[in-house]
């Protein structure tokens, strides 16, 4: 029988962003802490600390606590519930996805309640209930928590205070920014105390070149990719802020260049190549998880920018349907704080001037 061996790929979906390698070589002291931390509270529900992670793009916080997930599914009783507030950021959103995912998992025969013209605090309600009753421990994970910020931060404060009903719930937050809850309510801030704190810091070079190692001898056929292209793009990697994304993304688009170039060695070469696109690699990430709303709006502003009276037109001629002046302005600002776009006043008071930071491609290709 034919069989068709890649020769560049051995297992090419190591390099997917949704893959979740079985050891994450340089965290193994986070994912310590922060799994003892979410054990000892499992033992001792009374003590609960929440955990808060933070530090730079691509250094394994999402990885380490879908690692981390996936064992405590396997191994406890906990009920570990993963959310993106980057795409759900109101309350009444991740109050949903932890009743969604409690009925998927632990009422499979039930029918999921839907959400439809129920108010929050019947869902709220619903879930202390539900809870209550099945007295499992739920470990929230709130990824990206600064998109919740300040919308739905109550949200925060209504599932940290569920320990005074005596319903024990982890909550783990994770983001870039050491210091975002500086401006929020200190109320929520209290209820959310003890929190043990989680650094994340960037990696160094060593630490990059030998992760970078260990997903090309999975990834890749054996000698395919040269030991100086792992030695450049560790050290590139690692200037660009010690992000293994970028490494990542860079070595999937290299393998495929080597590919179509028929020799099938990565060369220092192909990692120059790829690294042009992947210094996109979060934009990308970002873009990715627009809403269509959203993506409309962003490939509509042309390449060397425009101002947003203009823009408003322009929108309103593409989509008479879409949205009003205010709400233009709304998605305009959050696609502002993603860092896909800028805006800046112009002239005296004069009027906001958009422009792109990434290029067009980014969103047209996907
Ligand atoms: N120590 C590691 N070993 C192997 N792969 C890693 C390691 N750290 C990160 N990665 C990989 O790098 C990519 C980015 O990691 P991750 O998504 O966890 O970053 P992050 O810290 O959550 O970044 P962001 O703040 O941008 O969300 C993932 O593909 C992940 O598997
Ligand atoms: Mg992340």
């Amino acid at each position: 029988m034919y069989s068709y061996e890649d020769p560049v790929f051995r297992q090419k979906e190591v390099l997917f962003p949704d893959y979740i390698p079985d050891h994450l070589p340089h965290r193994e002291k986070e994912i310590k802490a922060i799994s003892s931390i979410i054990n000892s509270a499992l033992k001792n529900p009374e003590s609960i600390s929440n955990i808060f992670i933070f530090g730079p793009p691509g250094t394994g916080k999402t990885a380490s606590v879908k690692f981390i997930f996936r064992k405590l599914e396997e191994e406890t009783a906990a009920f570990p519930v993963y959310i993106n507030c980057f795409r759900i950021n109101t309350r009444m959103g991740v109050v949903y996805a932890v009743i969604f995912e409690f009925f998927r998992k632990v009422r499979p025969t039930r029918r999921i309640p839907s959400r439809r013209g129920v108010a929050y605090d019947e869902l709220f309600d619903l879930l202390v209930s539900e809870l209550k009753k099945s007295r499992v421990f739920p470990v929230i994970c709130l990824d990206e928590v600064d998109h919740l910020l300040p919308r739905g931060s109550e949200v925060l404060y209504d599932l940290s205070r569920l320990r005074e009903e005596s319903i024990p719930v982890q909550l783990i937050m994770i983001t870039n920014d050491q210091f975002v809850f500086m401006n929020v309510d200190p109320r929520i801030k209290s209820s959310l105390r003890p929190v043990e704190e989680i650094p994340y810091r960037a990696y160094t070079i060593d630490e990059m070149k030998e992760i970078i190692r260990i997903r090309v001898e999975f990834a890749f056929q054996k000698g395919v990719v040269d030991e100086e292209a792992v030695e450049y793009l560790a050290e590139v990697a690692c200037e660009m802020g010690g992000d293994v994304r970028i490494a990542r993304e860079t070595l999937l688009r290299a393998g495929e260049l080597a590919r179509q170039d028929g020799k099938f060695r990565v060369t220092v070469e192909h990692i120059k190549q790829a690294l042009s696109e992947s210094q996109f690699a979060k934009a990308k990430s970002i873009v990715e998880q627009l809403s269509s709303k959203e993506r409309k709006i962003i490939s509509l502003i042309p390449e060397n920018g425009i101002f947003y009276p203009e823009f408003y037109e322009l929108y309103r001629r593409v989509y008479p349907s879409g949205v009003r002046d205010r709400m233009l302005r709304y998605y305009l600002e959050r696609l502002a704080k993603y860092g896909l776009i800028t805006m800046e006043r112009r002239g005296i008071g004069g009027s906001y001037f958009i422009r792109l930071n990434v290029p067009r491609r980014i969103f047209t290709q996907l």
